[in-house]
C-alpha cells in the first residue's frame, strides 16, 4: 500500500487544478446562468491534455493513467460540473471503447480530434423508453446486401449531443439476440440521416448540452462498427465501468467546493456571539461531510488503480460512483444548510452545488443500478 501519488500525478492535478481556478472557476456562474456551451475553456483543457488523460500520446492524449484521470476530473469539477461531464464523456465514454476495441485505422480517425479537445464525442445508448434497462433498446441497424447498416431509431439525453462531431452509437442489429443483439458503431454527425433535437433545459449542469438525436436512414459502412457486430452490449457495460470511475470523481469535486466554502464560513460567520463552527451541531456536520468526502476519494483511487492494474473493477467502480454521488449530494444539501439564507442565494456557488450534485446519483447508472450491480456482484445472483 502507498497513499503518496506519484510526480506525474501530481503535475497533472497541479495542471487541471491551475485551469480550473484560472478560468473555469471566474466563469462558471455565468455558464450556469446563460446555459452556454463553454468551448472555449474546453479547448483549453484540451491543449493541456485533459481531455484525452488516458489516450496514448500517438493518439494526441496525455498518455497518464486512471488514478491521473480522478485527480484531474476532481479540480475540473470542484470549479464547476458541467465542464467535468463533457470533460468525462471525451475521456471516458467516447475514448476508452474506441481505445480498447478500435481498429488502429479507427483509432487514428477518431480518437485524436477528441483526445486534443479540438472537437467533441458523444456517447449515446439512452432511448425515450430504455435508460436503466438499456437492452431494451429500439434503434435499429439493417444490415444491407453491400456490407453497411441502415439505422434509424432515437436516443435520448445525449450529452454534448448539440456540438458532438462523432457519436459512440449502440443499436440493435438483431432484436432476438438481446443484449447480444446490440452493435456499436462510430457515427459522424456531418453526415445525411443524423438529426439533432433541441438544447434540454436542465437543472444542473446547465452548461454541458443534452439533446435528442434522431437517426433516419443513417447509413453507417463496415469500417464503422465499433469491436464485432453482438458485442455492442458488453462494450457499451465496458466503458460505463471506466465512466462510473469519472462521475465519481466529479460527485467529489462538486462535494469537495462545497465543504471547503463550508469550512471557510463557519469560522467567520457568527451567531450567539460566537462563530458558527463552534456549536457542535455545526462540528458534527462537519465531521460527517469530511467523512463521507474521505470514503468516497479513497474508494475512487481503488476503483481507478484497479484499472491501471488491469484488474476487472466493475463492482469497486459501482461503489465509487454510488458512495460519491450520495455523498455530494448530501454534503450540497448540509453545505446549503450551515450556509443559512446565504446557500439559498444565488450570490454563492452552493445553490449551484446542490443543483449539479444531484445528476451524479443519476446518469452513468442511477444508484439504483449501481446498488443492483453491487448486489450481484457479491451475491452471484440476478
Ligand atoms: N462488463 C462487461 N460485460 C458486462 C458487464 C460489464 N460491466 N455487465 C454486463 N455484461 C454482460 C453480461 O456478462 C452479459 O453477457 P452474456 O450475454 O454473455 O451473458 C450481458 O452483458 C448482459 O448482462 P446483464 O444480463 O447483466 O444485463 P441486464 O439487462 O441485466 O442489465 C445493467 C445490466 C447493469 C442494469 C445495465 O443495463 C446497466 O448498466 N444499466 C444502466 C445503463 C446506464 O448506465 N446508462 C448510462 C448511459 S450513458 C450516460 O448516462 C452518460 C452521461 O450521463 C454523461
Ligand atoms: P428509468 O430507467 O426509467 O428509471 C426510472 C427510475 O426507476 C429510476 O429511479 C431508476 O433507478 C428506477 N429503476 C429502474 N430500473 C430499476 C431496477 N431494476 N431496480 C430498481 N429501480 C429501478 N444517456 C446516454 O446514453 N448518453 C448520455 O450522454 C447521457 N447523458 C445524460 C445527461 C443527463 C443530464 C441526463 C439526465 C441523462 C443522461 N443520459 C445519457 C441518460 C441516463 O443515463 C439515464 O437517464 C439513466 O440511465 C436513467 O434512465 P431513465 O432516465 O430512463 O430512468
Amino acid at each position: 500500500m502507498d497513499f503518496r501519488f506519484t510526480e506525474e500525478q501530481l503535475m497533472i492535478q497541479d495542471v487541471a487544478r491551475r485551469i480550473a481556478q484560472e478560468k473555469i472557476a471566474p466563469s462558471a456562474e455565468h455558464f450556469d446562468r446563460t446555459g452556454e456551451f463553454p468551448l472555449d475553456n474546453i479547448r483549453t483543457l484540451g491543449e493541456a491534455g485533459l481531455m484525452g488523460i488516458e489516450v496514448p500520446a500517438e493518439y494526441g492524449g496525455a498518455g497518464m493513467d486512471p488514478v491521473s484521470y480522478v485527480l484531474a476530473m476532481i479540480e475540473i469539477a470542484a470549479a464547476d460540473a458541467a465542464h467535468s461531464t463533457i470533460m468525462s464523456v471525451n475521456n471516458s465514454l467516447f475514448c476508452n471503447g474506441i481505445l480498447t476495441h478500435g481498429t488502429e485505422a479507427q483509432k487514428q480517425q477518431y480518437v485524436r480530434a477528441i483526445a486534443e479537445g479540438r472537437e467533441i464525442g458523444a456517447f449515446a445508448l439512452t432511448e425515450p423508453q430504455s435508460g436503466s434497462d438499456a437492452t431494451a433498446m429500439r434503434c435499429k441497424a439493417a444490415r444491407q446486401a453491400d456490407g453497411s447498416y441502415l439505422i434509424n431509431g432515437k436516443k435520448s439525453w445525449i450529452t454534448s449531443g448539440p456540438v458532438a462531431k462523432y457519436v459512440v452509437l449502440f443499436a440493435m442489429t438483431d432484436p432476438e439476440k438481446g443484449a447480444r443483439g446490440i452493435t456499436a458503431f462510430l457515427v459522424d454527425t456531418a453526415r445525411e440521416g443524423f438529426h439533432r433535437g433541441k438544447t434540454e433545459p436542465k437543472l444542473g449542469i446547465r452548461a454541458s448540452a443534452t439533446c435528442e438525436i434522431e437517426f433516419a436512414d443513417y447509413v453507417a459502412r463496415p469500417e464503422e462498427v465499433l469491436g464485432r457486430e453482438g458485442e455492442g452490449f458488453k462494450i457499451a457495460m465496458g466503458v460505463l465501468d471506466a465512466g462510473r470511475i469519472g462521475i465519481a470523481s466529479q460527485a467529489i469535486g462538486i462535494a469537495r467546493a462545497a465543504y471547503d466554502a463550508t469550512l471557510a464560513y463557519v469560522r467567520e460567520r457568527k451567531a450567539f456571539g460566537a462563530p458558527i463552527g463552534t456549536f457542535q451541531m455545526t462540528q458534527a456536520k462537519i465531521a460527517d461531510m469530511k467523512c463521507k468526502l474521505d470514503a468516497a476519494t479513497l474508494l475512487t483511487l481503488r476503483a481507478a488503480w484497479l484499472k491501471g492494474q488491469g484488474q476487472r473493477f466493475t463492482a469497486e467502480a459501482s461503489i465509487a460512483k454510488l458512495t460519491a454521488s450520495e455523498a455530494a449530494m448530501w454534503i450540497a444539501h448540509q453545505a446549503v444548510q450551515i450556509h443559512g439564507g446565504m446557500g439559498y442565494s444565488k450570490e454563492m456557488p452552493l445553490e449551484r452545488y446542490f443543483r449539479d450534485a444531484k445528476i451524479t446519483e443519476i446518469y452513468e447508472g442511477t444508484s439504483e443500478i449501481q446498488r443492483l450491480v453491487i448486489a450481484r456482484s457479491e451475491t452471484g445472483l440476478r
